[in-house]
């Protein structure tokens, strides 16, 4: 008992000295209640992500409320909540390295850009930037267009049926998506892309938050320990069979001259060439990557690409159901693009698409499904009321910054309007955080906005759509996720009717 209580004192001595030692007289404010040696710990450990996100959001008004930098303490760990744009500005291109908190998602997509170290982050980030070039994505427009005709049709079987959870539509049509786009494979090849492919995507994503809540796990020694670990390697198994399978078969058609190769036009544009053609074709020709770095980039852009789309889409279509107004300005817009036709949607009528535009980015400021972003700080940050010391966390809330009062005095309101005359947006270019911040921004948002106009284009010329997102309840999934509340119903919409409402 003697044995114990001396080694607490020594360990209390031991942390205040370092604590003393590392005192920043410029450091922002503390969040309240933090307890000797666990710090805030107690405030997140073991919960839900229902309420991991209230948690969270209720830390976010205070930051943003204390002038838009705070600190925590995870244990003895101190870290960073960051709010105010100019300020996540800084951080996002002073520091590219990301958090050890990414390291939970690396045995799925290792070294793939979200979760790559700085110095191959680098250099891979410059030899992928092509493959996601306008030239390049052009190519899928065809594919988006019959993805989206047949979204549409899948919906028809709740028409006039009352609420519904539209996410169970988008997301296995948003998943077969890009899974065309990124290795032209889709539900009838081989039946790959199955359920349980789907399942162990869920399943991979909700073991990452539960490493999140349970501090004792972040140590590799102690979770490679874990029954958590075992689970994770057999959704890990699953993932990883799917895109090696495929790497296998589409090498052996690269090779033996099967695949396209090379730039080609069609009538209609340039020809579809998917992702993992384009890594194939720079390692076989140039020696670029290795097998393995070609699969976590594939299985990265599966995982980035997939979610993300199909849950801002669902949120997109709850928001639109939830004001009529805005509803029946996009169904204006859309009319006056394609008059009475439900043909396919070109790369010129996308540009013409200004409020779905609009739409779309209003609703990602509002839902924004990363609400947060963490760099691991490699040198001191001086923002304008703080400075921020070297070796620790720091969390950039996008969910915060796209409520910061630069936003007007209507921040929390749904207007898409706002973003149609430049001289009414922040000047700041964080202020809007959707896609990333700084130099690491995302890298498919060229590509997303693409494909979620031409789906929505395709929903709303058919589907009058009705929610209510006021009733929504949200969880923190490693994405923003609604628990429930989110539902939508749809009618038919009548043609040749320009104003309906
Ligand atoms: C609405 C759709 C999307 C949203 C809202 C979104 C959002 C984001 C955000 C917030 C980041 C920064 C993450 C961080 O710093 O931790 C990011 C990065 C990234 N996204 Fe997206 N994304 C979307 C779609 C896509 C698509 C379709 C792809 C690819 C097919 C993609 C691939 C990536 C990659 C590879 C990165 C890492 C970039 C880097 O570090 O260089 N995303 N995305």
């Amino acid at each position: 008992m003697l044995a114990v209580a001396f080694i607490l004192v020594l360990l209390s001595c031991g942390i205040l000295a370092w604590r003393r030692r590392n005192r920043n007289k410029d450091e922002p404010p503390t969040i309240p209640g933090a307890l000797p040696l666990i710090g805030h710990i107690y405030l997140f450990l073991g919960i839900d992500p229902q309420q991991l996100w209230n948690t969270v959001k209720k830390e976010v008004y205070r930051t943003m409320n204390a002038g838009g930098v705070t600190s925590g303490n995870i244990g003895l760990r101190k870290v960073y909540f960051v709010t105010d744009p100019d300020d996540c500005l800084k951080i996002a291109n002073t520091c590219l390295q990301k958090d050890d908190f990414y390291k939970f998602a690396k045995p799925w997509v290792g070294d793939g850009l979200v979760t790559a170290d700085l110095q191959t982050w680098k250099v891979h980030r410059k030899l992928l930037t092509p493959a996601f070039n306008q030239f390049v994505l052009d190519g899928f427009i065809d594919v988006l267009n019959r993805q989206a005709h047949r979204l549409v049709k899948n919906l028809e079987v709740e028409v006039d049926k009352g609420p519904f959870d539209h996410f169970t539509y988008i997301l296995p049509n948003g998943l077969e998506t890009t899974c065309l786009t990124v290795m032209e494979v889709d539900f009838s090849d081989g039946g790959l892309l199955n359920s349980e492919y789907v399942h162990a995507t869920k399943n991979m994503l909700n073991s990452m938050v539960e490493r999140l809540v349970n501090p004792w796990l972040y140590s590799d020694a102690v979770f490679n320990w874990s029954s958590l670990k075992r689970k994770q390697d057999e959704y890990v198994k699953i993932l990883h069979n799917m895109s090696n399978t495929v790497l296998k078969k589409r090498k052996a058609e690269y090779l033996n001259n099967k695949l396209h190769k090379g730039t080609e036009y069609t009538t209609k544009g340039p020809k579809f060439r998917s992702f993992m053609e384009l890594l194939l074709e720079l390692t076989i020709e140039k020696g670029v990557f290795s097998d393995r770095e070609i699969r976590e980039h594939v299985d990265t852009m599966l995982f980035a690409g997939h979610d993300t789309t199909s849950t801002s889409l669902m949120y997109t279509m709850l928001l639109v159901g939830s004001y009529p107004e805005v509803q029946q300005k996009i169904f204006e817009e859309l009319h006056d693009v394609f008059g009475d036709d439900d043909r396919d949607v070109t790369k010129q009528d996308l540009s013409r698409l200004v409020y779905l535009e609009a739409v779309l980015n209003e609703s990602l400021r509002i839902y924004p499904i990363a609400p947060v972003m963490a760099r691991k700080l490699d040198q001191d940050i001086k923002l304008r009321n703080c400075t921020l010391l070297k070796n620790r966390t720091c969390f950039l809330w996008a969910y915060g910054v796209h409520r910061h009062p630069m936003w007007g005095p209507d921040a929390e309101e749904f207007k898409p309007e706002r973003w149609l005359d430049p001289a009414t947006l922040p000047k700041c270019p964080t202020a809007f955080a959707g896609f990333g911040m700084g130099r690491r921004y995302c890298i498919g948002k060229t590509y997303a906005m693409m494909s979620m106009k031409i789906t929505l284009a395709h929903v709303f010329r058919r589907y009058r759509v009705f929610g209510n997102h006021l009733l929504m309840v949200t969880k923190f999934e490693v994405m923003l996720k609604p628990v429930s509340g989110h539902h939508i119903a749809i009618e038919i919409r009548k043609k040749s009717v320009k104003n309906e409402t």
